[in-house]
C-alpha cells in the first residue's frame, strides 16, 4: 500500500479533485435508503468526498488509519473526524444507518474483516456501500490497456465484487443494486503508467518478472500522446443492506 502519511499532501489534485470527489458523493448519495441519518465513511482520506456527503438531517462521520490524511479531513469535517482502523471502528453494536468505503478494499488484505466490522456497526435495514473491482476499472480498453491487460493476473483485487460479496452474505448483508461513478482526472497517461509499473504500484494484480517490466515500459514509451490522459474509469459502487 502507498504511504497515506506522506501522500496526504498531494492527495487531492492527484486524485481528480473536486470533480471527482462530487461524482463518488452523489453517486453514494444515490444508494442511501430515504430515512439514512448518521453514515461512516471509512477510509475517508482527506475528506474531500466525505465532506460532499453532508446534507440537511444526515450525520456525516469520517474515519482514517493515516494521521496526514485525517488532518486535512478534521478541517473538512469539524469534530466528524475520528483516527480508526476500519476493522475496529469506535462504535457500538448496531447503531449507524450508513457506511461507505470509497477506495479502501482494494488496498488491503482483509477485506473480510472490513466487511465484519461495518455489519458489526450497521442497524438492520442499514446499508453498507464500497467500491469494488476498482484495478480493473482502469482497463477501459485504450491502447495502454492493451499493453497491459495480458498481464493481469485472474482474480486478482482483494476488492473484486465476488469476494465482498461473500464476505458481505457471510455476515448478514444482502446484495443489492448499485451504482457507479466517473473516475474524473483518473485517466492514464502512456508515461505514468510506466513510472507506475516501474515503482510497483499494480502489484496488487500485475503478473509478471522484472524482464516482463522491462519490455512493458518500453512498449508504453512506443505509444503516441506520452503524456494525453486516456479515458477516465468508471468506478463500480456495491450495496449491501443489513438483514
Ligand atoms: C485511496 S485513499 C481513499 C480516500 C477517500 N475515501 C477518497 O475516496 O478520496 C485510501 C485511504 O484508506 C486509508 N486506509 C488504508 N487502510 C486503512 C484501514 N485499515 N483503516 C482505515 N483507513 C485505512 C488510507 O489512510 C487512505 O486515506
Amino acid at each position: 500500500m502507498l504511504d497515506y502519511e506522506t501522500e496526504a499532501a498531494r492527495y487531492d489534485e492527484t486524485r481528480g479533485g473536486v470533480p471527482r470527489a462530487e461524482a463518488a458523493a452523489a453517486a453514494v448519495l444515490r444508494l442511501l435508503p430515504p430515512g439514512t441519518r448518521t453514515l461512516v465513511d471509512v477510509a475517508c482520506g482527506t475528506g474531500l468526498v466525505t465532506e460532499r456527503l453532508a446534507r440537511p438531517g444526515l450525520t456525516v462521520y469520517g474515519a482514517d488509519a493515516a494521521h496526514a490524511m485525517l488532518r486535512t479531513a478534521a478541517g473538512r469535517l469539524p469534530g466528524r473526524a475520528v483516527r480508526a482502523d476500519a476493522r475496529h471502528l469506535p462504535l457500538p453494536d448496531a447503531s449507524v444507518d450508513a457506511v461507505s468505503a470509497i477506495w479502501l478494499l482494494h488496498l488491503v488484505p482483509f477485506t473480510g474483516r472490513i466487511v465484519a466490522e461495518a455489519a458489526r456497526v450497521l442497524r438492520p435495514g442499514g446499508v453498507l456501500v464500497a467500491t469494488v473491482d476498482k484495478d480493473t476499472a482502469h482497463d477501459v480498453g485504450s491502447d495502454i490497456d492493451a499493453v497491459l491487460r495480458p498481464h493481469r493476473a485472474p482474480d486478482s483485487g482483494s476488492d473484486r465484487a465476488g469476494l465482498v460479496t461473500a464476505h458481505a452474505v457471510a455476515h448478514g448483508l444482502t446484495p443489492a443494486p448499485g451504482t457507479s461513478f466517473t473516475g474524473h482526472g483518473q485517466g492514464a497517461t502512456p508515461r505514468g503508467t510506466a513510472e507506475k509499473l516501474r515503482r510497483g504500484y499494480y502489484a496488487s494484480w500485475f503478473h509478471g518478472t522484472p524482464a516482463t517490466v522491462d519490455r512493458l515500459t518500453t512498449a508504453l514509451a512506443a505509444l503516441p500522446d506520452q503524456d494525453r490522459p486516456r479515458d477516465a474509469p468508471d468506478y463500480r459502487l456495491a450495496l449491501f443492506v443489513k438483514r
